[in-house]
C-alpha cells in the first residue's frame, strides 16, 4: 500500500478542496471520498429522490440573508422571490429579517400562503393585471411599485387605504451581464419615463387612498460593479429632490433593486457586498448634500445573491461518448428544461462526480442534457474523470437561483423535485412533476 491508495487525489494534483466561490461553505468529500451538503451525501439524495434533483442548503440561504442585514443594517432588505420561490423558501427568509419581492399574483399567493406579513411584501411587475392589484391592496402589501401610468388609474379604482408607492424610473445606466437581463438603460419595456414622473406623482398625490413614499430602479442583473448603484442613488436622489422642487412632494425611500453579481464558475466575478455598502454611503452623502435632501432609507432586492449558491442540481450520466468532431460528451437526465440559463444567456457551469473525489486522469468533456437541441448543453468543456461511466452522479453546484423558478415541461418532461439539507437531515419541499401532473391540465 502507498500513500496514494490512502489519498488518491494526491496522484493526479488535481484540487481536493471545492471551490468555496461556487459551493455553500458546509459542502465537503467524506471519508468514502463523495460530497456531503449540509452534512447530507448527494448521491444518497440522488437514490432516494431519482434525478434530475435540485438539492437546497437552508443554512446557506439564511447565511446569505444575515450577510446582507448586517452589511446594510439601516437598508430595508427585500428578498426578490423569482429567483426562487417555496414556502419554505419564504418562510427562512422572513425569519431571518428579510422581506419578499413579488412580481405577481402568483408569487403573491405563495408568499401570503407561507404566513408572510403583507407589510413586508413588494408587489412589482411591469403588467399587473387589475386582479393582481385588487389582491395587493385588499392584503395591504407594504409597497407597490407603479410602472406605468396606466396602473394608477387601475389602482384609483381600488378602496386603497393609504397604500403606499413606489415609482420604477429608468435610470438610464446600461448594466448587468448579459441584454437580455439589463433593464436600467433609457431602451427597455421597464419604468416610467422622465416626462410621465411629474403626471403621475399628480394622479396619485389626487388619488385619496394612495400614498408615494419614494423611487424605484432595477439596472439588471449580474452586476459586479458596485460604482453602477453609486450612479443610481446620485440619478434618484436629484430626481427626488427635483420632486420636491416641482410638486412640494418630500420622498423618503429608494428602493435600488437587485442584480449582485454571484460567481458560477471559480474565477468569475462577484459583487462584494462591504464594497456595494460603502459605495452607496458616499453616494449618498453627496448626492444628499449636493440636493440638501435629507437621506431616504434604501431597500434593496437581492435574489441570486441569497439563493444561487445555496443550490446544487444532481443528473445521473446516462451515457459518454465522443463525436466525430473528437469532443466527448456526457449524457445526463437532465438539460435545459430544469436549467435554461445556458441557453438563454450563454451562462457557463461546472460539474463534478458527486460519488468520488476529482482525482485520476481527468479529460476535456462537454455536460449535455437530454432534451432535443444541440443548445441543451450544462457545462461546455470542464474536466471530469477520463474513466466517467454511466450511472454516476454528476453535481453542478450555483443552481439555486432561476433554475427552479425557470424550468419547464419541454420534451413532456416533470420538473426535478427540491430537496432541502440541513444540520444533517434532507426533507423534499417540492415533489417531482410526474406524467399524471401533465396530464392533468388537459380538459
Ligand atoms: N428586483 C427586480 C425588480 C427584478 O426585476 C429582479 C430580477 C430582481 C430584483 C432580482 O435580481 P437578481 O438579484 O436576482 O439579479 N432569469 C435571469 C434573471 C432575470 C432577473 C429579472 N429580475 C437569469 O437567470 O439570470
Amino acid at each position: 500500500m502507498t500513500l496514494l491508495d490512502f489519498v488518491p487525489s494526491l496522484g493526479s494534483g488535481a484540487p481536493v478542496r471545492l471551490a468555496p466561490a461556487v459551493w455553500p461553505p458546509d459542502t465537503h468529500y467524506d471519508t468514502e471520498g463523495g460530497i456531503t451538503l449540509g452534512g447530507v451525501a448527494l448521491t444518497e439524495l440522488a437514490d432516494r429522490f431519482g434525478t434530475p434533483c435540485y438539492v437546497l442548503d437552508e443554512a446557506e440561504i439564511r447565511r446569505r440573508c444575515r450577510a446582507y442585514l448586517t452589511t446594510f443594517p439601516e437598508a430595508t432588505v427585500v428578498y426578490a422571490a423569482k429567483a426562487l420561490l417555496t414556502r419554505a423558501v419564504a418562510e427562512w427568509v422572513t425569519e431571518e429579517g428579510v422581506g419578499l419581492d413579488v412580481c405577481s399574483g402568483g408569487e403573491l399567493a405563495i408568499a401570503l400562503a407561507a404566513g408572510v406579513a403583507p407589510e413586508r411584501i413588494v408587489l412589482h411587475g411591469n403588467g399587473k393585471t387589475m386582479d393582481e392589484l385588487r389582491t395587493a391592496v385588499r392584503a395591504r402589501v407594504g409597497r407597490i411599485v407603479v410602472d406605468s401610468t396606466a396602473e394608477i388609474t387601475l389602482l384609483s379604482a381600488l378602496p386603497a387605504h393609504d397604500q403606499r408607492l413606489l415609482l420604477r424610473l429608468a435610470p438610464g445606466i446600461e448594466a448587468g451581464g448579459h441584454p437580455a437581463i439589463r433593464t436600467g438603460g433609457s431602451d427597455h419595456k421597464f419604468g416610467l419615463s422622465g416626462t410621465a414622473v411629474g403626471e403621475a406623482v399628480q394622479r396619485i398625490g389626487r388619488s385619496g387612498g394612495l400614498r408615494l413614499v419614494g423611487l424605484h430602479c432595477h439596472l439588471g442583473s449580474q452586476i459586479h460593479d458596485p460604482d453602477h448603484y453609486g450612479e443610481a442613488v446620485r440619478r434618484l436622489v436629484a430626481r427626488m429632490a427635483a420632486i420636491r422642487d416641482e410638486h412640494g412632494l418630500l420622498l423618503t425611500e429608494l428602493d435600488l433593486g437587485g442584480g449582485h453579481a454571484v460567481a458560477y464558475r471559480p474565477g468569475d466575478a462577484e459583487l462584494n457586498l462591504a464594497e456595494l455598502a460603502d459605495v452607496l454611503a458616499d453616494a449618498l452623502d453627496v448626492a444628499c448634500a449636493r440636493h440638501r435632501f435629507p437621506r431616504p432609507r434604501l431597500l434593496l432586492e437581492p435574489g441570486r445573491a441569497i439563493v444561487a449558491r445555496a443550490g446544487v442540481t444532481l443528473y445521473r450520466v446516462l451515457a459518454v461518448k465522443e463525436n466525430e468532431a473528437g469532443r466527448r460528451y456526457a449524457i445526463v437526465d437532465g438539460g435545459m428544461g430544469d436549467n435554461p440559463r445556458v441557453a438563454l444567456y450563454g451562462a457557463r457551469y461546472d460539474a463534478v462526480v458527486a460519488g468520488r473525489h476529482r482525482c485520476g486522469p481527468q479529460r476535456g468533456t462537454t455536460v449535455a442534457g437530454r432534451y432535443c437541441e444541440s443548445g441543451d448543453i450544462i457545462a461546455t468543456d470542464i474536466r471530469l474523470p477520463a474513466d466517467l461511466r454511466a450511472g454516476e452522479v454528476l453535481a453542478v453546484p450555483c443552481t439555486g437561483a432561476y433554475h427552479h423558478s425557470l424550468a419547464s415541461t419541454y420534451n413532456g418532461i416533470g420538473r426535478p423535485p427540491i430537496v432541502a439539507v440541513r444540520d444533517g437531515s434532507y426533507r423534499e419541499i417540492v415533489r417531482r412533476e410526474t406524467v399524471d401532473d401533465l396530464l392533468a391540465r388537459e380538459v
